[in-house]
């Protein structure tokens, strides 16, 4: 072996039931029998003395510990042979007999002395990365850990990469994008979003995550697609059952969660008719993440006990309102609305005529998130002529509560339940 060689010949060692021999019961010691542990092979560790975490896979069985110094002759049997005591005569004894034996050992304390050249490794699902640094280990484990957290944020697109389901028949994978900044995906929606042949996505979903897709990958505006809004419903659904039908990776991608106001479960339920794998990844809420951009927590601690998320897309009395809104205004605690911007005059009329203090604070929230993100603080009383004058426009939440009031001075709250935070 040539010492200053850097050149290696990558293999992944099948170690099922097979013996290795570990020398050492340090750290160093540690982080490899964890990874051969992880290849299921028969480690038998050689050490007077080992870390607690050692000792601890002792007593299930996981590993055999020779509670001794090393003597020649331990690694008879063995596949595979790992050196790391902090004595490198003894590290030197254990290289000398692995190499007279020609079982390779990885020797922890001298890399030229050392027959094989250990990667660092990654997993991602069954993938495994492992990079050898050309001799530089510090170099191996960045790229190890930019290619894992590529692959884990969906910017390293692992499109080869099939689900068993996938590979039967297609899947449609229904995503909450959170309230439209692309950093406030969740990382599996990103991850199927990078391994999507069709995405077929909503206007207030986070629509710049999908100018980074190849050309080979159909996006579908279903803010376009012709017609009303409930045959604009049954388009959709049609159309995720027929790309997953023809094979393809379908992401249906939503503003917020797939579950709050999203139809997801009409999709959901329209897949599962026609036999289509579907998987739910849920979604950063506008309901909650909103506010939150905007300096409003639904709840504080002795301030605000509930929080309620309404829709406000019918007026209050509307013969097809499910809303009891003479409940909603009896709440003391803080009231989320959605898609309530052209019935906000309505609904305030109808919370503060139910109960509702007037001045009671309320917060609105414009195109949250995003670049253009407007905030508006007012009360009830004030709200239709706030949204008027201020020129409020669709996406919308509004907040209704003391909660609003919080970046305001106000008393301290009382103590009435410190072990929540
Ligand atoms: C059909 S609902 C969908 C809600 C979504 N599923 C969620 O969990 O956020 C659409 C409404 O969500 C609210 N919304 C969604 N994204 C928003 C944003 N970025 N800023 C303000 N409101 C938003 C608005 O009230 C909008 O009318």
């Amino acid at each position: 072996m040539d010492p200053g060689s850097g050149v290696v010949y990558p293999v992944g060692l099948r170690l099922l039931d097979r013996r290795v021999v570990v020398v050492g019961g340090g750290q160093v010691a540690h982080r490899r029998v964890a990874g051969l542990l992880a290849a299921r092979a028969r480690v038998t560790l050689v050490s007077p003395e080992v870390t607690p975490a050692l000792e601890a896979l002792v007593e299930p069985g996981s590993l055999t510990w020779v509670r001794r110094r090393y003597e020649p002759g331990d690694l008879d049997g063995a596949w595979y042979a790992v050196a790391a005591t902090d004595d490198p005569a003894v590290n030197a004894a254990v290289a000398a007999e692995a190499e007279r034996a020609r079982i390779f050992c990885a020797r922890a304390d001298d890399r030229a002395a050392s027959s094989v050249w250990t990667p660092a490794v990654g997993r991602h699902g069954e993938l495994v990365v492992g990079v050898h640094g050309g001799g530089d280990p510090q170099r191996a484990i960045g790229v190890r850990d930019a290619v894992v957290a590529g692959l884990t944020d969906g910017s390293i697109a692992d499109r080869a990469a099939r689900t068993p389901e996938a590979a039967r028949g297609g899947s449609v994978v229904l995503v909450g994008g959170g309230p439209g900044d692309p950093g406030l995906i969740t990382v599996r929606g990103r991850q199927a979003v990078a391994q999507a042949d069709v995405v077929v996505a909503d206007h207030l979903a986070p629509l710049t995550l999908l100018e980074s897709l190849p050309a080979s990958v159909e996006v579908i505006d279903a803010s376009k697609l012709p017609r009303g809004r409930s045959m604009a419903q049954e388009q959709i659904n049609a159309l995720l059952v027929e790309h997953a039908l023809a094979g393809k990776r379908v992401v249906r991608l939503k503003g917020g969660d797939p579950f709050v106001f999203g139809r997801g479960m009409e999709e959901l339920e329209a897949c599962v008719a026609a036999g289509v794998p579907v998987e739910v990844v849920p979604g950063v809420t506008s309901a909650i993440s909103v506010p939150a951009l905007a300096g409003i927590p639904v709840t504080h601690r002795g301030l605000t006990h509930e929080f309620v998320v309404v829709s406000g897309h019918l007026p209050p009395g509307h013969p097809q309102s499910l809303v009891d809104w003479p409940a909603i205004a009896r709440l003391r605690g803080t009231v989320v609305v959605l898609m309530g911007v052209d019935t906000a005059p309505a609904i305030a009329a109808a919370l503060v005529e139910h109960g509702r203090a007037p001045d009671t604070p309320v917060g609105v929230v414009a195109d949250g998130s995003t670049p253009t993100q407007r905030v508006v603080r007012t009360t009830l009383a004030g709200l239709p002529r706030t949204v008027a004058e201020a020129g409020i426009r669709p996406p919308a939440v509004w907040v209704v509560g003391a909660v609003v009031a919080l970046n305001a001075p106000h008393d301290a709250p009382p103590q009435d339940d410190a072990d929540l935070d």
